[in-house]
């Protein structure tokens, strides 16, 4: 934590948005800089994923992440810009996201449509749960911020749909139902369908 203090004060200007304290402009901006390293992390993986799925459900899941990658890539950049309208400089290199990121590296390589899907949708778990904290925390202090987290996670939810369709069914149970890690989810997914 004091290296991380030590490193805001390089990257903090001496003003944020007009009507909010500095040292909430700058609180707020902190919040999402763990957003965008989440959103950033999230676009890759969904690429990898696009890159490693086989099986003969591909050219779907294939076609159907690249989409979601577009709009997950705008999502990163509002919040980068937003960072920096709130007078702080956004972080996005891919050192500094493995370095303060608290989650670990999607766990899929090569591995069937279905698996994918399943460990995707825990990678959107975590990514919405945590959109939604942010949006609590960031709501006591900026209601534009909580505002651009809002929509944002609306569309992530969707995203998550889109994958959880695959999963579910006529019962409207999902298969990976009690999973908690991907490579547990996937095998569920996959054991559920054959
Ligand atoms: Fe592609």
């Amino acid at each position: 934590m004091a290296a991380k203090n030590s490193k805001a004060k390089d990257t903090q200007a001496k003003y944020t948005v007009p009507g909010l304290e500095i040292e909430d402009g700058h609180r707020v901006a902190e919040i999402l800089q763990m957003r965008l390293h989440a959103l950033n992390d999230l676009q890759l993986t969904l690429k990898h994923a696009h890159w490693n799925v086989v099986g003969p459900n591909f050219i779907g899941v294939h076609e159907m992440l690249d989409p979601q990658i577009d709009e997950v890539r705008a999502a990163v950049d509002v919040i980068a810009e937003r960072i920096a309208t709130l007078g702080v400089s956004p972080g996005g290199t891919p050192g500094a996201l493995v370095a303060e990121r608290t989650w670990d590296d999607y766990s899929l390589g090569r591995a069937d449509t279905i698996e994918h899907i399943a460990a995707l949708d825990q990678v959107y778990d975590g990514v919405i749960a945590d959109h939604r904290n942010a949006i609590e925390e960031t709501g006591k202090l900026d209601p534009i911020t909580e505002d651009i987290l809002t929509g944002q996670t609306g569309d992530l939810e969707q995203f998550q749909w889109f994958l959880r369709s695959f999963l579910t069914n006529a019962a409207g149970e999902l298969s990976t139902a009690g999973a908690t890690t991907e490579k547990s989810a996937a095998k569920q997914g996959a054991a559920k369908k054959s």
